[in-house]
Protein backbone atom coordinates (compact mmCIF):
# COMPACT_ATOMS: atom_id res chain seq x y z
CA UNK A 1 0.00 0.00 0.00
CA UNK A 2 1.53 3.18 -1.02
CA UNK A 3 0.82 6.48 0.88
CA UNK A 4 -0.63 9.69 -1.12
CA UNK A 5 -1.80 11.68 2.33
CA UNK A 6 -1.14 12.06 5.44
CA UNK A 7 -3.29 13.89 8.05
CA UNK A 8 -2.11 14.30 11.60
CA UNK A 9 -3.79 15.59 13.98
CA UNK A 10 -2.57 18.04 16.43
CA UNK A 11 0.40 20.78 15.80
CA UNK A 12 1.90 20.60 18.66
CA UNK A 13 6.00 20.61 19.48
CA UNK A 14 5.68 17.10 18.13
CA UNK A 15 2.99 17.10 15.38
CA UNK A 16 5.06 20.22 13.74
CA UNK A 17 7.93 19.27 13.82
CA UNK A 18 7.93 15.55 13.16
CA UNK A 19 5.78 16.20 9.82
CA UNK A 20 7.68 19.15 8.24
CA UNK A 21 10.05 16.55 8.09
CA UNK A 22 8.26 13.81 6.41
CA UNK A 23 7.00 16.45 4.08
CA UNK A 24 10.86 17.73 3.51
CA UNK A 25 11.54 14.05 2.71
CA UNK A 26 8.78 12.86 1.41
CA UNK A 27 7.97 15.28 -1.25
CA UNK A 28 5.38 12.64 -2.93
CA UNK A 29 3.27 12.99 -0.08
CA UNK A 30 0.54 15.34 0.51
CA UNK A 31 0.76 16.14 4.33
CA UNK A 32 -1.71 18.29 6.24
CA UNK A 33 -1.40 18.72 9.81
CA UNK A 34 -4.39 20.00 11.75
CA UNK A 35 -5.73 21.72 15.02
CA UNK A 36 -8.45 22.90 16.82
CA UNK A 37 -6.39 26.04 17.96
CA UNK A 38 -6.51 28.19 15.64
CA UNK A 39 -3.56 30.68 16.25
CA UNK A 40 -1.57 28.26 16.50
CA UNK A 41 -2.44 26.90 12.85
CA UNK A 42 -2.35 30.55 11.68
CA UNK A 43 1.66 30.80 13.72
CA UNK A 44 2.55 28.05 11.18
CA UNK A 45 0.92 30.08 8.22
CA UNK A 46 2.71 32.74 8.95
CA UNK A 47 5.03 34.38 6.04
CA UNK A 48 7.80 35.61 8.67
CA UNK A 49 9.29 32.44 9.70
CA UNK A 50 10.69 33.64 13.29
CA UNK A 51 6.88 33.55 13.91
CA UNK A 52 6.50 29.70 14.02
CA UNK A 53 4.81 28.91 17.23
CA UNK A 54 7.67 25.72 18.17
CA UNK A 55 11.33 27.45 18.62
CA UNK A 56 13.75 24.85 16.85
CA UNK A 57 17.18 25.25 15.77
CA UNK A 58 16.55 24.76 12.04
CA UNK A 59 12.70 24.27 11.56
CA UNK A 60 12.14 27.05 10.13
CA UNK A 61 14.34 25.97 6.90
CA UNK A 62 12.67 22.44 6.57
CA UNK A 63 8.81 24.42 6.89
CA UNK A 64 10.30 27.00 4.18
CA UNK A 65 11.15 24.63 1.98
CA UNK A 66 7.98 21.92 2.42
CA UNK A 67 4.96 24.73 3.22
CA UNK A 68 2.83 25.24 0.23
CA UNK A 69 4.41 22.06 -1.56
CA UNK A 70 3.50 18.95 0.20
CA UNK A 71 3.23 20.31 3.64
CA UNK A 72 -0.09 22.80 4.83
CA UNK A 73 -1.31 23.52 8.46
CA UNK A 74 -4.87 24.12 8.67
CA UNK A 75 -7.89 23.44 10.68
CA UNK A 76 -10.52 22.04 8.52
CA UNK A 77 -10.19 18.99 11.08
CA UNK A 78 -12.54 16.54 8.71
CA UNK A 79 -11.66 17.26 5.17
CA UNK A 80 -8.36 16.75 6.26
CA UNK A 81 -9.23 13.08 7.76
CA UNK A 82 -11.28 12.01 4.81
CA UNK A 83 -8.45 12.86 2.24
CA UNK A 84 -5.91 10.70 3.99
CA UNK A 85 -4.57 7.15 3.79
CA UNK A 86 -2.51 7.60 7.03
CA UNK A 87 -4.04 9.48 9.99
CA UNK A 88 -1.84 10.24 12.66
CA UNK A 89 -2.89 11.30 16.51
CA UNK A 90 -0.48 13.83 17.87
CA UNK A 91 -2.74 15.29 20.47
CA UNK A 92 -1.83 16.21 24.22
CA UNK A 93 -2.15 13.22 26.83
CA UNK A 94 -1.79 15.40 29.57
CA UNK A 95 -1.61 14.11 33.61
CA UNK A 96 -5.74 14.33 34.76
CA UNK A 97 -6.62 16.97 36.84
CA UNK A 98 -9.56 15.19 38.00
CA UNK A 99 -11.20 12.43 39.39
CA UNK A 100 -10.41 8.84 38.84
CA UNK A 101 -6.22 8.55 38.36
CA UNK A 102 -6.44 12.40 39.57
CA UNK A 103 -2.24 13.75 39.29
CA UNK A 104 -0.95 10.21 38.10
CA UNK A 105 -3.48 8.83 34.97
CA UNK A 106 -2.70 10.32 31.52
CA UNK A 107 -5.86 12.24 30.58
CA UNK A 108 -6.79 10.56 27.15
CA UNK A 109 -9.76 12.60 26.55
CA UNK A 110 -8.23 14.11 23.21
CA UNK A 111 -7.31 11.01 21.99
CA UNK A 112 -10.61 9.44 22.31
CA UNK A 113 -12.66 12.77 20.65
CA UNK A 114 -9.54 12.27 18.04
CA UNK A 115 -10.81 8.41 17.93
CA UNK A 116 -14.56 9.22 17.32
CA UNK A 117 -14.14 11.99 15.11
CA UNK A 118 -11.96 9.89 12.68
CA UNK A 119 -14.73 7.24 12.78
CA UNK A 120 -17.48 9.96 12.47
CA UNK A 121 -15.98 11.42 9.27
CA UNK A 122 -13.81 8.64 7.58
CA UNK A 123 -15.59 6.95 4.11
CA UNK A 124 -12.32 5.43 3.00
CA UNK A 125 -9.99 2.57 4.55
CA UNK A 126 -7.37 4.34 6.87
CA UNK A 127 -4.01 3.53 8.94
CA UNK A 128 -4.36 5.80 12.07
CA UNK A 129 -1.08 6.28 13.94
CA UNK A 130 -0.57 6.89 17.63
CA UNK A 131 2.08 9.19 17.59
CA UNK A 132 1.07 11.33 20.95
CA UNK A 133 2.85 8.96 24.14
CA UNK A 134 0.04 6.86 25.83
CA UNK A 135 -0.32 4.03 28.16
CA UNK A 136 0.14 0.39 27.28
CA UNK A 137 -2.79 -1.26 25.71
CA UNK A 138 -4.49 2.41 24.29
CA UNK A 139 -4.69 1.07 20.74
CA UNK A 140 -7.49 -1.64 21.73
CA UNK A 141 -9.69 1.31 23.17
CA UNK A 142 -8.51 3.30 19.65
CA UNK A 143 -9.44 0.19 17.66
CA UNK A 144 -12.90 -0.61 19.55
CA UNK A 145 -13.96 3.33 19.22
CA UNK A 146 -13.22 2.78 15.17
CA UNK A 147 -14.37 -0.29 14.57
CA UNK A 148 -17.71 0.47 16.61
CA UNK A 149 -18.93 3.82 15.43
CA UNK A 150 -17.94 4.58 11.94
CA UNK A 151 -20.78 2.28 10.77
CA UNK A 152 -19.83 2.51 7.06
CA UNK A 153 -17.73 -0.83 6.58
CA UNK A 154 -14.12 1.05 6.96
CA UNK A 155 -11.37 -0.70 7.61
CA UNK A 156 -9.12 0.81 10.67
CA UNK A 157 -5.39 -0.75 11.52
CA UNK A 158 -4.11 1.30 13.99
CA UNK A 159 0.13 1.69 14.40
CA UNK A 160 2.18 2.96 17.75
CA UNK A 161 4.56 5.31 16.48
CA UNK A 162 6.16 7.27 19.46
CA UNK A 163 8.16 10.15 18.99
CA UNK A 164 11.85 9.88 20.54
CA UNK A 165 12.91 13.66 19.82
CA UNK A 166 13.86 15.86 22.16
CA UNK A 167 12.96 19.60 21.97
CA UNK A 168 16.01 21.85 21.35
CA UNK A 169 17.20 19.25 19.41
CA UNK A 170 13.95 18.19 17.31
CA UNK A 171 15.25 18.76 13.84
CA UNK A 172 18.62 16.79 13.80
CA UNK A 173 16.63 14.16 16.18
CA UNK A 174 13.87 13.75 13.72
CA UNK A 175 16.18 13.06 10.36
CA UNK A 176 19.02 11.03 12.13
CA UNK A 177 17.04 9.30 14.87
CA UNK A 178 18.72 6.27 17.13
CA UNK A 179 16.20 4.37 15.72
CA UNK A 180 12.11 4.80 14.36
CA UNK A 181 9.41 2.23 16.28
CA UNK A 182 6.38 1.28 14.81
CA UNK A 183 4.01 -1.59 16.48
CA UNK A 184 1.64 -3.18 14.77
CA UNK A 185 -0.76 -5.89 14.62
CA UNK A 186 1.90 -8.06 13.11
CA UNK A 187 0.16 -11.76 13.09
CA UNK A 188 -2.37 -10.36 10.21
CA UNK A 189 -2.04 -9.52 6.49
CA UNK A 190 -4.00 -6.06 6.52
CA UNK A 191 -1.13 -5.58 9.91
CA UNK A 192 2.06 -6.15 8.73
CA UNK A 193 0.48 -4.10 5.44
CA UNK A 194 -0.53 -1.09 7.42
CA UNK A 195 3.39 -1.79 9.18
CA UNK A 196 5.01 -1.79 5.89
CA UNK A 197 3.46 1.56 4.81
CA UNK A 198 5.10 3.11 7.74
CA UNK A 199 8.17 1.72 7.21
CA UNK A 200 8.68 2.80 3.77
CA UNK A 201 7.43 6.16 4.66
CA UNK A 202 10.25 6.62 6.87
CA UNK A 203 12.73 5.02 4.81
CA UNK A 204 12.83 7.57 2.58
CA UNK A 205 15.63 9.29 4.75
CA UNK A 206 15.83 6.50 7.86
CA UNK A 207 18.50 3.36 7.44
CA UNK A 208 16.05 -0.19 7.28
CA UNK A 209 17.96 -1.37 10.00
CA UNK A 210 17.13 1.74 12.24
CA UNK A 211 13.26 1.30 11.91
CA UNK A 212 12.53 -1.31 14.14
CA UNK A 213 8.83 -3.08 13.86
CA UNK A 214 7.18 -4.83 16.56
CA UNK A 215 4.17 -5.65 18.41
CA UNK A 216 1.62 -2.61 19.55
CA UNK A 217 1.91 -3.23 22.92
CA UNK A 218 5.86 -3.60 23.06
CA UNK A 219 5.74 -0.06 20.99
CA UNK A 220 3.58 1.53 23.70
CA UNK A 221 4.96 0.47 26.72
CA UNK A 222 8.58 1.27 25.31
CA UNK A 223 7.88 4.84 24.75
CA UNK A 224 7.46 5.29 28.35
CA UNK A 225 10.38 2.94 29.00
CA UNK A 226 12.69 5.14 27.45
CA UNK A 227 11.57 8.45 28.96
CA UNK A 228 11.53 6.23 32.52
CA UNK A 229 14.82 5.59 32.27
CA UNK A 230 16.44 8.83 31.05
CA UNK A 231 14.65 10.65 34.14
CA UNK A 232 16.00 7.98 36.40
CA UNK A 233 19.47 8.48 34.86
CA UNK A 234 19.31 12.36 36.19
CA UNK A 235 17.45 11.64 39.23
CA UNK A 236 20.28 9.46 40.17
CA UNK A 237 22.78 11.53 39.42
CA UNK A 238 20.82 14.62 41.32
CA UNK A 239 20.97 12.64 44.35
CA UNK A 240 24.61 11.88 44.32
CA UNK A 241 25.07 15.43 43.78
CA UNK A 242 23.97 16.31 47.31
CA UNK A 243 26.02 13.48 48.44
CA UNK A 244 29.17 15.38 46.61
CA UNK A 245 28.73 18.52 48.14
CA UNK A 246 28.83 17.00 51.57
CA UNK A 247 31.71 14.80 50.79
CA UNK A 248 34.26 17.45 48.97
CA UNK A 249 33.51 14.37 45.85
CA UNK A 250 32.68 16.73 42.55
CA UNK A 251 29.53 15.59 40.57
CA UNK A 252 31.09 16.63 37.01
CA UNK A 253 34.22 14.26 37.77
CA UNK A 254 31.99 11.65 39.35
CA UNK A 255 29.70 11.61 36.13
CA UNK A 256 32.68 11.38 33.93
CA UNK A 257 34.29 8.72 35.66
CA UNK A 258 31.16 6.57 35.60
CA UNK A 259 30.63 7.51 31.96
CA UNK A 260 33.22 6.31 30.50
CA UNK A 261 32.52 2.75 31.46
CA UNK A 262 31.25 2.01 28.50
CA UNK A 263 28.30 -0.09 30.22
CA UNK A 264 26.88 3.25 31.62
CA UNK A 265 27.67 5.89 29.17
CA UNK A 266 28.62 9.09 29.14
CA UNK A 267 24.89 10.89 28.25
CA UNK A 268 22.10 12.33 30.68
CA UNK A 269 24.82 12.63 33.72
CA UNK A 270 24.17 15.82 33.86
CA UNK A 271 23.57 17.13 37.26
CA UNK A 272 20.92 19.83 37.35
CA UNK A 273 18.41 22.12 39.43
CA UNK A 274 16.19 19.46 38.64
CA UNK A 275 14.45 18.17 35.12
CA UNK A 276 11.56 19.31 33.76
CA UNK A 277 9.91 19.48 30.01
CA UNK A 278 6.16 17.97 29.56
CA UNK A 279 6.74 14.64 29.49
CA UNK A 280 9.33 13.25 31.99
CA UNK A 281 7.33 13.52 35.04
CA UNK A 282 3.54 13.17 33.51
CA UNK A 283 5.34 9.36 31.64
CA UNK A 284 6.49 8.34 34.41
CA UNK A 285 3.51 9.00 36.90
CA UNK A 286 1.52 7.13 34.07
CA UNK A 287 3.96 4.54 34.30
CA UNK A 288 3.12 4.69 38.29
CA UNK A 289 -0.43 4.63 37.92
CA UNK A 290 -0.46 1.79 35.41
CA UNK A 291 1.55 -0.86 37.36
CA UNK A 292 -0.89 0.36 40.85
CA UNK A 293 -3.38 -0.70 38.62
CA UNK A 294 -1.78 -3.83 37.93
CA UNK A 295 -1.70 -4.39 42.05
CA UNK A 296 2.53 -3.97 40.99
CA UNK A 297 2.92 -2.02 44.54
CA UNK A 298 7.17 -2.30 44.32
CA UNK A 299 7.17 -1.90 40.85
CA UNK A 300 5.35 1.88 40.90
CA UNK A 301 7.14 2.74 44.19
CA UNK A 302 10.79 1.89 42.44
CA UNK A 303 9.85 4.88 39.38
CA UNK A 304 8.28 7.25 42.34
CA UNK A 305 11.13 7.68 43.70
CA UNK A 306 12.58 9.37 40.30
CA UNK A 307 9.74 12.09 40.96
CA UNK A 308 10.50 12.77 44.86
CA UNK A 309 14.11 13.00 43.66
CA UNK A 310 13.27 15.48 41.24
CA UNK A 311 10.90 17.74 43.56
CA UNK A 312 13.74 17.22 46.23
CA UNK A 313 16.15 18.87 43.91
CA UNK A 314 14.53 22.11 42.58
CA UNK A 315 13.25 22.25 46.56
CA UNK A 316 17.18 21.95 47.76
CA UNK A 317 18.18 24.22 45.18
CA UNK A 318 15.38 27.46 46.41
CA UNK A 319 15.56 26.73 50.08
CA UNK A 320 20.13 26.79 49.37
CA UNK A 321 19.50 30.18 48.27
CA UNK A 322 17.81 31.33 51.38
CA UNK A 323 20.07 30.12 53.53
CA UNK A 324 23.02 31.05 51.90
CA UNK A 325 21.46 34.61 51.53
CA UNK A 326 21.29 34.75 55.45
CA UNK A 327 18.04 33.21 55.92
CA UNK A 328 15.82 35.52 54.41
CA UNK A 329 15.79 36.90 50.73
CA UNK A 330 12.22 39.32 51.87
CA UNK A 331 12.56 42.04 49.99
CA UNK A 332 15.67 40.46 47.78
CA UNK A 333 16.02 41.19 44.13
CA UNK A 334 16.98 37.55 42.69
CA UNK A 335 17.96 37.84 39.05
CA UNK A 336 17.55 34.48 37.55
CA UNK A 337 18.82 34.23 34.04
CA UNK A 338 16.90 31.30 32.25
CA UNK A 339 13.19 29.99 32.27
CA UNK A 340 12.81 27.66 29.72
CA UNK A 341 13.11 23.82 30.36
CA UNK A 342 16.46 23.45 28.62
CA UNK A 343 18.09 25.69 26.03
CA UNK A 344 17.11 26.27 23.12
CA UNK A 345 13.77 26.06 23.25
CA UNK A 346 10.84 28.05 24.31
CA UNK A 347 8.99 25.57 26.24
CA UNK A 348 8.53 25.89 29.60
CA UNK A 349 6.46 23.29 31.01
CA UNK A 350 7.36 22.19 33.65
CA UNK A 351 10.75 23.77 33.88
CA UNK A 352 12.64 24.19 37.25
CA UNK A 353 12.45 28.25 37.62
CA UNK A 354 8.97 27.53 37.92
CA UNK A 355 8.98 25.92 41.46
CA UNK A 356 12.16 27.68 42.12
CA UNK A 357 10.47 30.69 41.78
CA UNK A 358 7.51 30.07 43.82
CA UNK A 359 9.51 28.67 47.03
CA UNK A 360 10.74 32.14 46.22
CA UNK A 361 8.23 34.17 46.15
CA UNK A 362 6.73 32.42 49.47
CA UNK A 363 9.66 34.08 50.85
CA UNK A 364 8.87 37.67 49.77
CA UNK A 365 11.74 37.87 47.43
CA UNK A 366 11.93 40.12 44.18
CA UNK A 367 12.62 38.13 41.19
CA UNK A 368 13.70 39.77 37.88
CA UNK A 369 13.48 37.24 34.99
CA UNK A 370 15.72 37.28 31.61
CA UNK A 371 15.19 34.83 29.13
CA UNK A 372 15.96 34.84 25.56
CA UNK A 373 13.01 32.55 23.86
CA UNK A 374 10.35 32.81 26.42
CA UNK A 375 7.40 35.11 26.25
CA UNK A 376 6.94 37.13 30.04
CA UNK A 377 2.86 36.64 29.49
CA UNK A 378 4.25 32.35 29.74
CA UNK A 379 5.95 33.34 32.83
CA UNK A 380 2.90 34.16 34.51
CA UNK A 381 0.67 31.53 33.61
CA UNK A 382 3.31 28.73 34.63
CA UNK A 383 2.89 30.66 38.61
CA UNK A 384 -0.49 31.00 38.18
CA UNK A 385 -1.37 27.64 36.70
CA UNK A 386 0.45 26.68 40.96
CA UNK A 387 -2.17 28.01 42.41
CA UNK A 388 -0.21 29.30 45.37
CA UNK A 389 -0.90 33.05 45.05
CA UNK A 390 -2.94 35.50 43.45
CA UNK A 391 -2.15 36.43 39.72
CA UNK A 392 -1.65 40.03 40.52
CA UNK A 393 0.92 38.80 43.66
CA UNK A 394 2.59 36.88 41.12
CA UNK A 395 2.74 39.77 38.64
CA UNK A 396 4.25 41.95 41.42
CA UNK A 397 6.84 39.62 42.89
CA UNK A 398 8.22 38.96 39.84
CA UNK A 399 9.21 41.12 36.75
CA UNK A 400 10.60 40.55 33.05
CA UNK A 401 13.72 42.21 30.98
CA UNK A 402 14.42 42.09 27.45
CA UNK A 403 18.66 42.78 28.90
CA UNK A 404 20.31 40.33 31.17
CA UNK A 405 22.60 43.08 32.70
CA UNK A 406 18.86 44.97 33.62
CA UNK A 407 17.84 41.85 34.76
CA UNK A 408 20.79 40.96 37.12
CA UNK A 409 21.64 44.87 38.14
CA UNK A 410 21.36 45.46 42.10
CA UNK A 411 20.60 41.85 42.60
CA UNK A 412 22.12 40.08 45.55
CA UNK A 413 21.67 36.73 44.12
CA UNK A 414 22.00 35.23 40.69
CA UNK A 415 20.60 32.32 39.69
CA UNK A 416 21.07 29.97 36.55
CA UNK A 417 18.38 27.74 35.71
CA UNK A 418 18.54 27.50 31.97
CA UNK A 419 21.81 26.39 30.10
CA UNK A 420 21.54 29.09 27.02
CA UNK A 421 24.70 29.30 25.75
CA UNK A 422 24.59 32.84 25.79
CA UNK A 423 24.93 32.90 29.28
CA UNK A 424 28.45 32.24 29.12
CA UNK A 425 29.58 35.22 26.73
CA UNK A 426 28.36 38.01 29.16
CA UNK A 427 30.19 40.77 30.27
CA UNK A 428 30.62 38.59 34.37
CA UNK A 429 32.79 42.07 35.44
CA UNK A 430 30.12 44.19 34.44
CA UNK A 431 27.34 42.60 35.95
CA UNK A 432 29.39 42.17 39.49
CA UNK A 433 30.55 45.78 39.70
CA UNK A 434 26.22 46.23 39.28
CA UNK A 435 25.23 43.84 42.26
CA UNK A 436 24.88 44.32 45.95
CA UNK A 437 27.85 42.38 47.68
CA UNK A 438 28.41 39.97 48.97
CA UNK A 439 27.04 39.26 44.96
CA UNK A 440 26.01 35.65 45.22
CA UNK A 441 26.06 33.34 42.37
CA UNK A 442 24.03 30.06 41.83
CA UNK A 443 24.71 27.95 38.97
CA UNK A 444 22.10 25.36 38.96
CA UNK A 445 23.24 23.87 35.36
CA UNK A 446 27.26 23.64 35.98
CA UNK A 447 27.52 26.39 33.20
CA UNK A 448 29.61 29.06 34.20
CA UNK A 449 33.20 28.67 35.00
CA UNK A 450 33.31 29.17 38.54
CA UNK A 451 36.80 29.81 39.40
CA UNK A 452 36.89 33.09 37.29
CA UNK A 453 34.09 34.35 38.79
CA UNK A 454 35.27 33.77 41.94
CA UNK A 455 38.70 35.40 40.74
CA UNK A 456 35.84 38.56 40.37
CA UNK A 457 34.60 38.21 43.48
CA UNK A 458 31.39 36.61 43.06
CA UNK A 459 30.36 34.02 45.86
CA UNK A 460 29.41 30.99 44.13
CA UNK A 461 27.06 27.50 44.30
CA UNK A 462 27.68 24.89 41.85
CA UNK A 463 25.13 22.10 41.75
CA UNK A 464 27.45 18.80 42.95
CA UNK A 465 30.40 20.25 44.12
CA UNK A 466 31.48 21.95 48.11
CA UNK A 467 33.57 24.83 46.39
P1 LIG B 1 1.22 20.17 22.38
O1 LIG B 1 0.33 20.53 23.50
O2 LIG B 1 2.36 21.06 21.99
O3 LIG B 1 0.34 19.95 21.06
C1 LIG B 1 -0.84 19.22 21.02
C2 LIG B 1 -1.81 19.93 20.08
O4 LIG B 1 -2.95 19.10 19.88
C3 LIG B 1 -2.33 21.27 20.59
O5 LIG B 1 -2.00 22.31 19.68
C4 LIG B 1 -3.86 21.06 20.68
O6 LIG B 1 -4.61 22.21 20.33
C5 LIG B 1 -4.07 19.96 19.69
N1 LIG B 1 -5.31 19.20 19.89
C6 LIG B 1 -5.79 18.65 21.04
N2 LIG B 1 -6.95 18.02 20.80
C7 LIG B 1 -7.23 18.17 19.49
C8 LIG B 1 -8.29 17.73 18.65
N3 LIG B 1 -9.30 16.99 19.12
N4 LIG B 1 -8.25 18.08 17.34
C9 LIG B 1 -7.25 18.82 16.85
N5 LIG B 1 -6.20 19.25 17.60
C10 LIG B 1 -6.19 18.93 18.90
O7 LIG B 1 1.77 18.70 22.72
P2 LIG B 1 3.15 18.03 22.24
O8 LIG B 1 4.28 18.49 23.09
O9 LIG B 1 3.24 18.13 20.76
O10 LIG B 1 2.90 16.51 22.65
C11 LIG B 1 1.98 15.71 21.93
C12 LIG B 1 2.19 14.25 22.35
O11 LIG B 1 3.52 13.84 22.00
C13 LIG B 1 2.07 14.00 23.84
O12 LIG B 1 1.47 12.73 24.04
C14 LIG B 1 3.51 13.96 24.32
O13 LIG B 1 3.67 13.15 25.45
C15 LIG B 1 4.21 13.34 23.14
N6 LIG B 1 5.63 13.70 22.99
C16 LIG B 1 6.06 14.98 23.19
C17 LIG B 1 7.39 15.32 22.99
C18 LIG B 1 7.89 16.73 23.19
O14 LIG B 1 9.09 16.92 23.09
N7 LIG B 1 7.05 17.71 23.45
C19 LIG B 1 8.29 14.35 22.55
C20 LIG B 1 7.82 13.05 22.34
C21 LIG B 1 6.49 12.74 22.56
C1 LIG C 1 12.78 13.97 26.50
C2 LIG C 1 13.52 12.79 25.87
O1 LIG C 1 14.93 13.07 25.84
C3 LIG C 1 13.03 12.53 24.45
O2 LIG C 1 13.65 11.36 23.92
C4 LIG C 1 11.51 12.33 24.49
O3 LIG C 1 11.00 12.15 23.17
C5 LIG C 1 10.85 13.55 25.13
O4 LIG C 1 11.39 13.74 26.46
C6 LIG C 1 9.38 13.40 25.30
O5 LIG C 1 8.85 12.30 25.32
O6 LIG C 1 8.79 14.45 25.47
P1 LIG C 1 12.95 16.61 26.33
O7 LIG C 1 12.11 16.59 27.56
O8 LIG C 1 12.54 17.46 25.20
O9 LIG C 1 13.10 15.13 25.75
O10 LIG C 1 14.44 17.07 26.71
P2 LIG C 1 15.66 16.33 27.44
O11 LIG C 1 16.89 16.68 26.73
O12 LIG C 1 15.39 14.90 27.65
O13 LIG C 1 15.70 17.07 28.85
C7 LIG C 1 14.69 16.87 29.82
C8 LIG C 1 15.08 17.57 31.10
O14 LIG C 1 16.15 16.88 31.75
C9 LIG C 1 15.57 19.01 30.89
O15 LIG C 1 15.08 19.83 31.91
C10 LIG C 1 17.08 18.88 31.00
O16 LIG C 1 17.69 20.06 31.39
C11 LIG C 1 17.20 17.79 32.03
N1 LIG C 1 18.48 17.06 31.94
C12 LIG C 1 18.77 16.29 30.86
C13 LIG C 1 19.37 17.14 32.99
O17 LIG C 1 19.12 17.83 33.99
N2 LIG C 1 20.55 16.45 32.92
C14 LIG C 1 20.87 15.68 31.84
O18 LIG C 1 21.98 15.08 31.84
C15 LIG C 1 19.96 15.61 30.78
Amino acid sequence: MKIKSICCIGAGYVGGPTMAVIAQKCPQVKVTVVDINEARINAWNDKDLSKLPVYEPGLDKVVEEARGRNLFFSTQVDQAIDEADMVFISVNTPTKTYGKGKGMAADLKYIELCARQIARVATTDKIVVEKSTLPVRTASAIKSILDNTNGKDVKFQILSNPEFLAEGTAVTDLLNPDRVLIGGDNDTTEGKEAIEALVSIYANWVPKEQILTTNVWSSELSKLTANAFLAQRVSSINSLSELCEKTEADVNEVAKAIGMDSRIGSKFLKASVGFGGSCFQKDILNLVYIAKTYGLTEVADYWEQVIIMNDHQKRRFAHNIISTLFNTVSGKKIAFLGWAFKKDTNDTRESAAIYVADELLSEQSQISVYDPKVETEQMYTDLDYLNTRSSEENRSGLSVTQDPYETCKDAHAIAILTEWDEFKTYDWQKIYDQMQKPAFLFDGRGLLDIPKLEEIGFVCYKIGSSN
